[in-house]
Formats: structure tokens, C-alpha cells, sequence
């Protein structure tokens, strides 16, 4: 009995959930996801580790033991924020600065929970399967951050103590975490104090320094935030190029409402979704500096390695910014979730005090009450739109009779290999009206593909030639949905998502308004093997 639903028990005492909730019972139950109350209550973390005995990092994920329950963490008072610089802009000092931070970290012993290699093993616990969902009533359910509305708010919380313990331990409680500012071209580079040599010239000395990187992808390389494997060539303008793109997709054409930008709750009755920048330059960063020698691509491209390389922190530092951005650029529609299950969602951390502490989404949502800010940087992506390849192909209309309509195919549909689709839309010569209230966009749902490795597919809409020639700079690139490995928990391999991807500007910017069917082209770049998408549709989404 031990497992029994405790959120059926708080319900019937009238306890934790409000009368709005008791009166929906049936249909809505409240499912926050709850880390361990018992942080022993934890197992060696292998989901996603696609070669556990080669893992170099160990699977051993646990977090130190604590003597008491964790205490709910309430946000301390502060006078001054905490700024967060570009890491590309730092001065010599505040580098030294950073360094004599990472360094009194990695000298902590294993054991100390502040230690260079605990606060890596945070990451692994809470993305490899290490927690279950004991608290919801769930034992035989594995407790995942990833592919879903858990993504952001996570890794704040996780960042928000990663900084401040690292305030701590330079005495410095207005030390503002870094971050690495992937969106701007002069940012566009592994910053490069993650690879100086250290004290006598020698990189391993630089206690920013990770042995397990790309070394082809090191400065003076330009990020290529869409992991093309076949663009080795391409040059920095048009790289530059095509990762404002990317950022302009993922930011603004995707992201259209709230479950675009975070995708949704992981709860077994809702239809997941993953959010755009979580699938996208997310992964991409997370692929693009890991090894792709290592046996699981350590440290970044596999999530159970990921926070043992001081630069994933740097690297989530922009994501957390990108947050904040997506909600001040359109601060009346771009809105954080606000359903009970996301607000009360929480997670469990050791503090710069070393107290163990419960957190929550809702105490997340506003990065001046818990005392830091970003330092400013320009967006030159929100003027990176992408252009169309082709005005008025008439594609769809001329692949009518060659290629299928989604009514005539039989899903799950594999995609193995690159895969065209016609799908029709619900209207066509919509009005600049219509268009404001609701927005066009077209959906994958139920696509499953193997959680151990890298997974990446890209979405065209109206193509004239597979992808062949189409970058994310082109309006025919509506997208990508890639995953760094990890497992979502149960006993098989196969993970499932879905994606979301907003046609309405990419219509009009190529001349399809009046198209009665839109020519999907679905081109899986990496390890597709296993993967299928369930459900293909495109839907008017009314705006908020
Ligand atoms: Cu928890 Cu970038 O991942």
C-alpha cells in the first residue's frame, strides 16, 4: 500500500487542490511530477546510456544522503541582482573570476554535494531514469525533465543553485553565471576560455578546460545550430546565416502559443510535445560539442555526461535566457503555463548551504524575484525571417496522383527514409483577420524513435527537391525535432514526442495561400532506424 495515489488521498481530505480542480475530478486529475521526498529512493541512472559499461562518467547518479526531508526552499532576500554577462564578452576578471569559482568547485571532494562531480550527477539523475514517480503514485514510472513543459523551469532551478553555489565559493554573492550567447554571430563560438591554456601553458590546467569535446568543433568553428552533418563546407556567412534563421523559427514562427515554447506536461494522459528551442538549438549546442568518438558521445551529447563539462551551464545559461526573451517580445501572448500540474511541479536540490530543498515551478517564473537578470545583447534574429527558395511552385496541386494524401496512408508511417505527405488545410485565403486570431500550424504526433541515440528530423513544407538544396535560412524549412539520448522511462528503447511547426508566414512568404493541400516533406538525418511518426495534421490554433 505504500504506493498508493497519495494526490487521491490530499483530494479527499479537501487538502492541497482547490475547488476548481474537485469539481473536474473525473476528467482532470492532478499530476504534478514530484521529485523523491527520499532522495535515496534512487537507482544507478542508465536510460539513454547507449553503452553503459563504456560510460566513462559512471551511471552512478545518486545524490549524498540526507538526514532530514528536504524543507520547502523559499526565495532569500537580496540587494543587488546577480547579472549575468555573454560569456564572449567577459572581461579578464571576471574570466579569473569564473575559473578560480570552477577550480575551488573540482577541488571540493567527490562526497561534498557543491562538488564539481555532484553537480554533474544532478543532470544524470534527473534525465537518465535515476528518481521515479513514487510521489504521483507512479514507482513503475521513470521521473524525466526532457521532451516536455518540465524542460525550462528545471534547469533554472538547477542553474539558480549551480550559481550560487559557485558565489559561495568565491565569496562573491553578485557572481552572475555566464552564458554563452549562441543567438548573436559574435557569440557564435565555444567562448573561448573553455579551451586557453591553463597556469604553464597547458589546456588540462584550465579548470574550464573537458577532455571530451569536438575537437573539430573547437574556436575558431561556428556553431552550426541545425547539427547539418553535411554542411562541413559551408561558409560563415551562410552559417550565420542560417543559425539566425533557425533562432527566428524556433523563437517566433514555432512558438506561437504556450505549449509550442514548452511543450507539454509529462503526464500519462496527455499527448506529449516537445517545446521548439528544447528540440532544436537546444540539442544542436548539446551534439555539437560533445565527442563524437566517445562510445556515448560524452560530455554533451549524451545527457548522463552532460553536467561534468562546465560549458553545458554556459550553454543553459542561453537557453534560460531564451526563456525570458520568448515572454518579453510578445509579453501579451507569449505566457508561461498556468495549470496547477506545471506550477506545482518540483524538484529537489541541495543549496548553497548545503540543506536539501524542495522547489517549485511557480517560485521559477520570475527571474527578478529570485535575483538575477542577463546582460543585454542584441537580437539580430528577430530580423532573420527566412526567405523563400520558390514563390508560387503550385508543388502540392502538380504532387497530386504522385504522392499520397494523408487519408490514404496507413500510420504509424516510418521514416526510416525521407517520406513526402500531402495534407489538406482546414481553410484556404485566409484574411489578415483570421490569420491574427488563429494561427496555421502542422503537427507530428506519436513520433517514436530509439532514445539511446542522437535523433533528428527535418520538417519542409512545399520542398521542390527533398531538402537537397533547402536550409533552415529557406521559408520551405519549417523545422526540426532532434533529441539529444535519453530514455523517458519503461522498459523499451522507444521514446515519444510529437512537434508542432507554425505554416501561416511560411504560406504567405512562399505564395500557398490558396493552396488546398500543403507537400510535407519529412527527411530524418540521424539515427532514424526505428522511428515512426502516428499522426500527421494541420490545425488553426487560436491565439491567446
Ligand atoms: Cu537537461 Cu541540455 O539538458
Amino acid at each position: 500500500m505504500q504506493n498508493v495515489d497519495r494526490r487521491n488521498l490530499l483530494l479527499g481530505l479537501g487538502g492541497l487542490y482547490g475547488a476548481a480542480n474537485m469539481t473536474n475530478i473525473g476528467s482532470a486529475v492532478a499530476y504534478p511530477i514530484t521529485a523523491p521526498d527520499d532522495i535515496s529512493d534512487c537507482v544507478a541512472a542508465t536510460d539513454g546510456v547507449q553503452d553503459p559499461d563504456n560510460a566513462v562518467r559512471g551511471v552512478a547518479c545518486c545524490p549524498p544522503p540526507s538526514t532530514s526531508a528536504p524543507k520547502n526552499y523559499v526565495l532569500p532576500e537580496f540587494t543587488e541582482l546577480r547579472i549575468r554577462p555573454a560569456a564572449h564578452r567577459l572581461t579578464p576578471e571576471y574570466v579569473a573570476k569564473y575559473k578560480a569559482a570552477i577550480a575551488a568547485m573540482k577541488a571540493l571532494p567527490d562526497t561534498h554535494p557543491h562538488s564539481w562531480k555532484q553537480q554533474g550527477k544532478i543532470h544524470c539523475a534527473y534525465c537518465n531514469g535515476a528518481y521515479s514517480q513514487v510521489m504521483n503514485g507512479h514507482p513503475e514510472l521513470k521521473l524525466q525533465v526532457h521532451n516536455s513543459s518540465l524542460f525550462f523551469p528545471f534547469h533554472r532551478w538547477y542553474l539558480y543553485f549551480y550559481e550560487r553555489i559557485l558565489g559561495k565559493l568565491i565569496n562573491d554573492p553578485t557572481f552572475g553565471l555566464p552564458y554563452w550567447n549562441w543567438d548573436n554571430p559574435t557569440g557564435m563560438m565555444l567562448p573561448a576560455m573553455f579551451e586557453e591554456p591553463g597556469p604553464n601553458g597547458n589546456p588540462r590546467t584550465n579548470p574550464l578546460f573537458d577532455a571530451f569535446r569536438d575537437v573539430s568543433h573547437l574556436p575558431p568553428a561556428i556553431i552550426d545550430l541545425n547539427n547539418r552533418d553535411d554542411n562541413a563546407g559551408a561558409n560563415c556567412v551562410d552559417q550565420i546565416a542560417a543559425n539566425l534563421s533557425t533562432v527566428y523559427s524556433q523563437m517566433v514562427t514555432n512558438s506561437p502559443t504556450t505549449s509550442d515554447f514548452f511543450g507539454t506536461n509529462p503526464d500519462p494522459k496527455v499527448t506529449p510535445k516537445v517545446g521548439s528551442i528544447e528540440s532544436g538549438a537546444h540539442t544542436a549546442v548539446h551534439i555539437w560539442v560533445g565527442n563524437p568518438r566517445m562510445p556515448n558521445r560524452e560530455d554533451l551529447g549524451n545527457f548522463y555526461s552532460a553536467g561534468y563539462d562546465p560549458a553545458f551551464y554556459v550553454h543553459h545559461s542561453n537557453v534560460d535566457r531564451m526563456w525570458q526573451i520568448w515572454r518579453d517580445i510578445n509579453p501579451y501572448k507569449n505566457l508561461d503555463p498556468s495549470d496547477d500540474d506545471w506550477l506545482n511541479a518540483s524538484y529537489v536540490f541541495y543549496d548553497e548551504n548545503e540543506e536539501l530543498v524542495r522547489v517549485y515551478n511557480r517560485d521559477c517564473v520570475d527571474i527578478h524575484k529570485m535575483g538575477y537578470d542577463f546582460e543585454n545583447s542584441r537580437l539580430p534574429w528577430l530580423q532573420s525571417r527566412p526567405t523563400p527558395r520558390v514563390k508560387a511552385s503550385n508543388i502540392a496541386a502538380k504532387s497530386i496522383g504522385v504522392v499520397k494524401k494523408v487519408e490514404e496512408i496507413k500510420f504509424p508511417l516510418k521514416l526510416d527514409e525521407t517520406v513526402k505527405v500531402l495534407v489538406k488545410r482546414p481553410e484556404t485565403k485566409r484574411s489578415e483577420d483570421a490569420k491574427k486570431k488563429a494561427t496555421e500550424m502542422l503537427f507530428l504526433n506519436g513520433i517514436k524513435y530509439n532514445g539511446e541515440v542522437f535523433f533528428k528530423l527535418d520538417v519542409l513544407v512545399d520542398d521542390v527537391d527533398d531538402g537537397v538544396e533547402t536550409t533552415p535560412a529557406s521559408s520551405e524549412f519549417a523545422g526540426t525535432f532532434s533529441m539529444v539520448p535519453h530514455n523517458h522511462g519503461g522498459d523499451k528503447m522507444l521514446m515519444t514526442s510529437g512537434a508542432a511547426f507554425g505554416i501561416t508566414q511560411i504560406l504567405e512568404d512562399i505564395e500557398a495561400e490558396d493552396d488546398e493541400y500543403v507537400l510535407v516533406t519529412l527527411v530524418p538525418r540521424a539515427g532514424a532506424e526505428d522511428a515512426s511518426v502516428s499522426e500527421i495534421k494541420i490545425q488553426l490554433v487560436p491565439t491567446a
